[in-house]
């Protein structure tokens, strides 16, 4: 992504378009995202939307049939296959600290877990494990470690539904942090992740498409240059971009935007491992 000569105007434009603050609880607001994502684009179901920019550009999506499988998606999860099964000293593994090895489980996450009192993504389960256990923590900016592990864990739930789910109290505290911070103005451009996601999908940000929020947890990790891009190292580029300081990988802010954006996504069906271009 590139911001190009062209931003002032459109800035202008972002600085004027944030839709008010929701008073609703997380289906209330998923609703209302919807509602407007079939006005702005009645052509295009959520699960179209979840291709990311391809979504409105025939070029982009022609590459992305070209890049099915997408290069570097087999190697990832078998390099992610390798470190979730290997034994630590005391004979456990990452495979071992989940229900059926991690088979189908990241469809649920992020989750909140009422015995930590915290929101867990994959990201913090993993190190969980790797802590009881004591194991080094792997770093969930890093995709030759959590990125590959990411790419395996999440292979397993390709083809399931996005399922995660907000009803107690503090998990809506969750979602809502999610929502306010997806909402936030932030850094030296001033915009929102809504400034240009919510209200300005579709639309061209220099040569880019600007995905929508709908879908927006599908596909991750994306696979670019060969290597795996989880939906955190993603959003900070996007931070980076809006000149804010990105939160810290494996933070709860990331983790607070993650659980917003996979609840926009509920019931949409998980394609791990999808292409994306170079940046
Ligand atoms: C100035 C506009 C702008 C802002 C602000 C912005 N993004 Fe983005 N974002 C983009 C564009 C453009 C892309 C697509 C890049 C591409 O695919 O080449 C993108 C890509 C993404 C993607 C990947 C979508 C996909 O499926 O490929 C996610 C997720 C995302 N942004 C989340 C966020 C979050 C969360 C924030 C706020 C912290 C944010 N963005 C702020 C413009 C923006």
């Amino acid at each position: 992504m590139r911001f190009p000569d062209r931003r002032a105007a459109l800035s202008l434009l972002l600085a004027f378009s944030l839709a008010p603050a929701f008073a609703a609880g997380p289906e209330e607001v998923r609703a209302s995202i919807l509602a407007q994502s079939r006005e702005r684009h009645p052509a295009l179901s959520p699960q179209d939307l979840a291709a990311g920019a391809a979504a409105f550009d025939a070029g982009r999506r022609a590459q992305a049939e070209l890049n099915r499988p997408a290069p570097g998606a087999a190697e990832a999860v078998e390099a992610g296959r390798k470190i979730w099964t290997r034994k630590f000293p005391n004979g456990r593994s990452l495979a071992g600290c989940f229900p059926n090895g991690g088979r189908r489980i990241a469809a649920a996450y992020p989750q909140y877990d009422p015995r930590v009192k915290r929101l867990v993504t994959l990201e913090t389960a993993i190190n969980q494990c790797l802590t009881t256990h004591g194991q080094p923590l792997m770093d969930a900016g890093d995709p030759a470690t959590m990125g590959t592990v990411l790419a395996y864990l999440r292979s397993l739930a390709d083809g399931r539904k996005v399922a995660v789910r907000a009803t107690s109290a503090p998990a809506r505290e969750r979602f809502e942090e999610g929502r306010r911070l997806y909402f936030t103005r932030m850094g030296q451009q001033n915009y929102a992740c809504a400034s240009c996601h919510a209200n300005h999908s579709g639309q061209y940000f220099g040569d880019t498409a600007i995905p929508s929020p709908v879908g927006a947890a599908v596909q991750w990790p994306h696979l670019r240059d060969g290597r795996p891009v989880t939906l955190q190292m993603r959003v900070r580029e996007c931070l980076d971009r809006m000149g804010a300081a990105p939160f810290p990988a494996g933070s709860d802010e990331l983790a607070h935007l993650e659980f917003f954006l996979a609840y926009l996504s509920n019931g949409l069906t998980i394609r791990a491992n999808a292409w994306r271009p170079p940046s």
